[in-house]
C-alpha cells in the first residue's frame, strides 16, 4: 500500500455535492453561511470549535484543531447537489421546517443560487417518494455516467478544485450484497443490465469515486459497503466512509452503553422509539426503508457489549427500536428509552431517557466535519474505508474481517492511529484491511514529538487524543511518551 509522507496544500475552493437536498443537507448549507457572515456558532462541529492540546498538561498549549491542521475554510466552500424534487435549497429549506425564518431569511440570497441538479431515481427503491426532478435514461450505467457530467459541470461552473459527495438522499429500501457487488466488472456490467441490486445511491457512489471524488453515505443503505466500489476507491485513490449519521437516540446510546459495561453493570433490555414527522420519518414509514434503517440501529449494543464475553451480564438483552411516523413533529423528534439494567447481587433498576432532539441540527455538523476530514484525507493520500470517521456514524464501515467499532470514545480515540509517526515517517495506513498493527509504544517515545513544534501529520491525530478518554479499552492504541 502507498504510504503518504505529506499533505497537499489545499489550493482553490472545496466543492460539496449532495445527493438529496432536503432537511439535512440544507441546514448544513445555511449554517455553513451563517457561521461566514458571523454571530453563528458551528456547535458539534470538532473541525471548528475543538482545541487540541500540545505538550504537557503543564504546558496549557489548546490551539484550535482548525488552526493547527490544514483544513479548509469555511470561506472556501461552495456548494452543489442533486434532488429529485426542483426546489432551491432556500425552498426545500423552508419546506423540512429546521430553521427559524430569521436564520432562513439571512442565507436566502445563497440557498435561492443554490438548485438542484436532477436526480437519479427509482420508486422501486424509496417506496414513498415520487420524484418529479428525475433524469431519464436507457440503462442504471448511462444515469450514473450523466452523474459523472454533472459532476464536471459543477466544478467547471463554480470553480472548485477539488469536490467531496456526502450522500443526504433518502433512506433506500434494505438490501443485502449480492454476486453483482463483488468486483467493478460485475458492478458496471450489472449498471448496464439494469440489475434490481444496483440502487440509485449506488450510481452516485460509482460515478464520484471514478471521477476521483471522496464519498461519505450519511443514510443506512448499503452504497459503499460493497467490494466493489471499494475495490473502485483504492484504485483511484479516493478515500470513503459511512454510514448513517450518528445522530438523536443512537449517539446518546452510544455514549451510556459503553460507561454501563465500564463500570460492569448488567442490562436486561433495551427498548426506544421515536416518532419523528419530517420527510425521512415519512420514507422510513415504508417497511423497506425501516428494515435498513432497524438493522442500522440494532447492531449498535451488540458490538459494545460484547455479550459473548460478559454473558452474565449482557447475555440475556433485548434490544428493540422502533420508528413511528407523526407528521406534527416535523423535524423535531422525540426519543424515548427504556433502560433495564441491573446492579450488585442482580438488583433491578430501570433508566428512562425522554430525548427532544432535533435532528438535523445534530447532522448537519457532522456533514461539516466529513467534508472536511475526507477532503484532508485525500490530500493526504489516503483511500479505502476510512475507519477513523467511524465517529460519525452509526453503522460504521469496517474491513470484511473486522468488526465495526460503535463506541463513541473508542472511535474518537480510533483517530490516534494517524498520529503514530512523526511528519518525518511515513504516515501509518489507516484505511480498512490497511490499519497496522500497533508499533511498539517505546519507539514512539523518540519519534512521536509531542513536546516539540507540532508536525502536520502529528497534528492530524492530536486533535483526536484531545478528545480521547483514559484508555480502558483501546490498549491496543499505545500512548504517546510524552503526553502524561
Ligand atoms: N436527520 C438526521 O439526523 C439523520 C441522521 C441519520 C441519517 N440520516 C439520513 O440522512 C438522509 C437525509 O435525511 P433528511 O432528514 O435530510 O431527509 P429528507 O427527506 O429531508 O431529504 C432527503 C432528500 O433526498 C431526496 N432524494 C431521495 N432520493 C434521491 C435520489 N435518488 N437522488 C437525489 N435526491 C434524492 C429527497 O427528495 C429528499 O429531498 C436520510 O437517508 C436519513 O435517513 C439523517
Amino acid at each position: 500500500m502507498r504510504r503518504p509522507t505529506s499533505i497537499a496544500p489545499q489550493k482553490g475552493k472545496l466543492g460539496i455535492l449532495t445527493p438529496g437536498m432536503g432537511a439535512v443537507s440544507t441546514t448544513f448549507m445555511a449554517g455553513v453561511e451563517l457561521v461566514r457572515k458571523g454571530g453563528a456558532l458551528p456547535v458539534g462541529s470538532l473541525t471548528q470549535l475543538a482545541t487540541i492540546r500540545l505538550g504537557k498538561r503543564t504546558e496549557r498549549r489548546s490551539p484550535l484543531m482548525r488552526e493547527f491542521l490544514p483544513l479548509e475554510k469555511l470561506d472556501n466552500l461552495v456548494f452543489g447537489g442533486w434532488d429529485i424534487f426542483p426546489d432551491t435549497a432556500y425552498e426545500a429549506a423552508r419546506k423540512a421546517g429546521v430553521l427559524e425564518p430569521h436564520h432562513l431569511e439571512q442565507v436566502k440570497g445563497l440557498l435561492s443560487s443554490i438548485r438542484p441538479m436532477k436526480g437519479a431515481f427509482d420508486q422501486a427503491y424509496v417506496k414513498k417518494l415520487e420524484g418529479r426532478h428525475v433524469k431519464k435514461a436507457k440503462t442504471k450505467f448511462d444515469l450514473a455516467e450523466e452523474i459523472k457530467d454533472d459532476i464536471q459541470q459543477f466544478k467547471k461552473k463554480s470553480g472548485a478544485q477539488r469536490l467531496v459527495m456526502v450522500w443526504c438522499g433518502s433512506t433506500e429500501v434494505f438490501l443485502t450484497p449480492h454476486e453483482v457487488h463483488a468486483d467493478p466488472a460485475k458492478f458496471e456490467k450489472a449498471m448496464k443490465a439494469n440489475h434490481p441490486a444496483i440502487a440509485p445511491s449506488m450510481l452516485y457512489a460509482w460515478a464520484a469515486i471514478t471521477s476521483g471524488v471522496p464519498f461519505a453515505n450519511g443514510a443506512p443503505n448499503l452504497t459503499v459497503d460493497i467490494p466493489a466500489l471499494q475495490e473502485l476507491a483504492r484504485e483511484h485513490n479516493v478515500p470513503i466512509c459511512g454510514k448513517d449519521f450518528k445522530t438523536g437516540q443512537t449517539l446518546l446510546k452510544t455514549i451510556l452503553a459503553p460507561g454501563f459495561k465500564a463500570r460492569m453493570l448488567g442490562l436486561n433490555g433495551w427498548f426506544s422509539t421515536n416518532i419523528l414527522g419530517n420527510r425521512d420519518g415519512e420514507v422510513l414509514d415504508d417497511p423497506e426503508s425501516f428494515k435498513t434503517k432497524e438493522e442500522s440501529k440494532l447492531g449498535v449494543l451488540e458490538y459494545i457489549l460484547q455479550a459473548q464475553l460478559y454473558p452474565q451480564l449482557y447475555g440475556k438483552m433485548y434490544h428493540k427500536v422502533r420508528i413511528n411516523y407523526y407528521p406534527p413533529r416535523g423535524d423535531n423528534k422525540e426519543g424515548w428509552d427504556n433502560i433495564d439494567i441491573f446492579g450488585w447481587l442482580g438488583y433491578p433498576m430501570q433508566i428512562k431517557v425522554d430525548f427532544l432532539c432535533r435532528d438535523s441540527i445534530l447532522a448537519a455538523p457532522i456533514v461539516l466535519d466529513l467534508v472536511l476530514f475526507l477532503d484532508l484525507a485525500q490530500r493526504a493520500g489516503l483511500r479505502g474505508i476510512q475507519e477513523w470517521l467511524s465517529f460519525y456514524f452509526k453503522s460504521p464501515m469496517c474491513a470484511p474481517q473486522l468488526y465495526p467499532e460503535h463506541d463513541l470514545f473508542i472511535q474518537l480515540s480510533r483517530g490516534q492511529v494517524l498520529c503514530q509517526k512523526p511528519a518525518s515517517e511515513p504516515f501509518p495506513p489507516i484505511s480498512a484491511g490497511e490499519m497496522p498493527a500497533v508499533k511498539e509504544a517505546g519507539a514512539r517515545k523518540e519519534t512521536t514529538g509531542y513536546n516539540t513544534a507540532p508536525q502536520p501529520h502529528a497534528l492530524f491525530l492530536q486533535c483526536f487524543r484531545r478528545f480521547s478518554l483514559p484508555d480502558y479499552s483501546i490498549n491496543r492504541i499505545a500512548k504517546p511518551a510524552s503526553v502524561p
